[in-house]
């Protein structure tokens, strides 16, 4: 996915594009005011007024209005792109995220986008050319990326070429900040496509023995250390958790850790821990039949972690991460965790499995006891982890648990930098009370009520007390329908928000 990019004058030599994208303000389209001044083209401009006052294109946000031209303008279509009022990176992602959606309609893959004067200077006495531009190149680029299938005849995916980003009338602002926004854009965009990519892998391809091999070659792509625990090693770090859930299945599972060093002198280590079950049949607590196939996506976790570290390893920021993926696949066998099964995990803490199909937590466990062995001192969950986060909100946003709210403050600033909507839920001491066990220091279901809470508590007593924060996005990780700049499938969810959080950009 390497598309060109360019800003102001680099951009006007480019040949005549497939299609010409013009965002356009409200205030443009009516009679009164400004209406009169130019937008691209007499005719054409005559045309889309026409389709404004009969209250066909409003030019709301996401809404797009494509024109062939006929021979008025050099390039056969101009799509028309409402910015509304929604306003900020938000904003121009989506109205990015629509446009490119229109392109790809007319398969266009050479593009100039025209930036009118006044939404410069709404940038520029805003969020800032350098955020606009990486909002609008995410959601150029992230809009189109959408599930590749595995077909006899392998259609070619369609992907943007060439994009010229042309700001019209004076106020044409900072070429530096312009081109500096776009690279970070597209540099988030291939972190999130990475993520997504691994996501939509069917079960049969995607073992933790092959999610272990991604990992290998994303580390040495990016040089960075990698250690991945086998079955025996990990019996010998004692890691109950992972070789419970993993046990029942042929596919052997695997602990990864990539380790991210930035800043020697620095004592902070940042743990980001995400949930790699390559496929969630329920155990022996099976699941039903419907709709299991989408337990593809239960790694989704390990892939925005994984993603995240993409982009954190091309930034190099000065600081360490370690990141951690205990993966399995969870199966019914003979030879499987049974209900009443007691596990001893890595920490030493017991675990009464009273739900095999509970299985993120007790990977998970190891997992954030792996990342603190290996040096973290302040821990991110990600994990598909609770239907109940469905119930609770929808897929409209990824639900967060955590023991820390100096933590979470950091994550919910990322978190809206990013449009990614994340809603913290309570973490009161009695909802604690529903995961005691009579057989063990806990239990890994504590029944229907408050069960993302209860999940999310069961991975934080083993944060041993540090900063911790657990965000639950088995919502938003993979969806029925596309939306905004998510496609259908998976999304990549939390790849950006994890990787703005260690970037720390205010
Ligand atoms: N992977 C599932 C959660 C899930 C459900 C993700 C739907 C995406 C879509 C998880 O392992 C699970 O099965 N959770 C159980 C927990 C319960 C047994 C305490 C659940 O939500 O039913
Ligand atoms: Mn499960
Ligand atoms: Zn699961």
């Amino acid at each position: 996915m390497s598309v060109l990019f360019t800003y102001g004058a680099r951009a006007a030599e480019q040949a005549v594009p497939d299609a010409v994208v013009r965002f356009v303000g409200i205030e443009e389209l009516g009679a009164g005011g400004p209406a009169a001044a130019p937008i691209v083209q007499p005719q054409i401009d005559e045309a889309v007024r026409g389709l404004y006052a009969r209250g066909l294109f409003k030019g709301e946000t996401e809404q797009t209005e494509t024109v062939s031209t006929l021979g008025l303008y050099p390039a056969a279509h101009i799509v028309f792109a409402g910015i509304g009022q929604e306003g900020g990176a938000t904003g121009l992602r989506l109205a990015a995220a629509a446009a490119a959606k229109a392109l790809k309609k007319l398969r266009a893959g050479t593009v100039q986008v025209l930036l009118p004067e006044q939404l410069i200077r709404d940038i520029n006495g805003g969020i800032g050319a350098e955020r606009a531009a990486q909002a609008l190149t995410e959601g150029l680029l992230l809009a189109v990326h959408t599930r590749q299938p595995l077909k006899r005849e392998q259609k070619e995916r369609f992907s943007l070429q060439e994009v010229a980003f042309v700001p019209q009338g004076a106020s044409a602002g900072d070429q530096a900040a312009w081109e500096s926004g776009i690279a970070k854009g597209q540099l988030y965009a291939e972190g999130v496509s990475f993520a997504r990519d691994l996501t939509n892998l069917p079960g049969n391809d995607l073992t933790p023995e092959r999610l272990a091999f991604h990992a290998e070659e994303l580390a040495h792509e990016l040089d960075l250390e990698i250690e991945v625990v086998d079955e025996w090693s990990a019996a010998e770090q004692q890691m109950g958790g992972l070789l419970g859930v993993g046990q029942g299945s042929i596919n052997p599972p695997r602990m990864i850790v990539i380790h991210y060093k930035g800043n020697p002198n620095s004592e902070e280590t940042w743990g980001l821990i995400g949930k790699g079950i390559t496929f969630d049949t329920g155990g022996i607590s099976l699941k039903r039949a419907e709709g299991m196939q989408e337990m593809i996506s239960d790694m989704g976790g390990a892939a925005a972690v994984l993603g995240a570290m993409r982009i954190i390893a091309s930034a190099k920021p000065a600081v360490n991460v370690v990141a951690v993926v205990p993966t399995a696949e969870n199966m019914p066998s003979d030879r499987a965790l049974k209900p009443g099964d007691v596990l001893r995990t890595m920490s030493g803490h017991t675990v009464e499995v009273v739900n095999t199909d509970a299985e993120g937590r007790l990977v998970l466990a190891d997992g954030l006891t792996t990342a603190i062995t290996r040096g973290a001192t302040k821990l991110v969950d990600v994990a598909t982890l609770t239907g109940a986060v469905m119930v609770a909100l929808g897929v409209e946003a990824t639900g967060a648990v955590t023991n820390n709210d100096d933590l979470l403050k950091q994550v919910l600033g990322a978190s809206e930098r990013s449009g990614e909507r994340i809603w913290p839920l309570p973490a009161y001491p009695e909802y604690k009370k529903l995961i005691r066990s009579d057989a063990a220091d806990l239990k890994n279901s504590g029944g229907r009520y408050a069960g993302t809470i209860t999940g999310g508590l069961f991975i934080g007593h083993f944060a041993e007390g540090l900063p911790w924060v657990h965000l639950d996005i088995a919502g938003t990780a993979f969806l029925d329908s596309s939306r905004g700049w998510e496609p259908k499938g998976a999304t990549g969810v939390m790849v950006r928000t994890l990787a703005e959080l260690v970037l720390h950009r205010e």
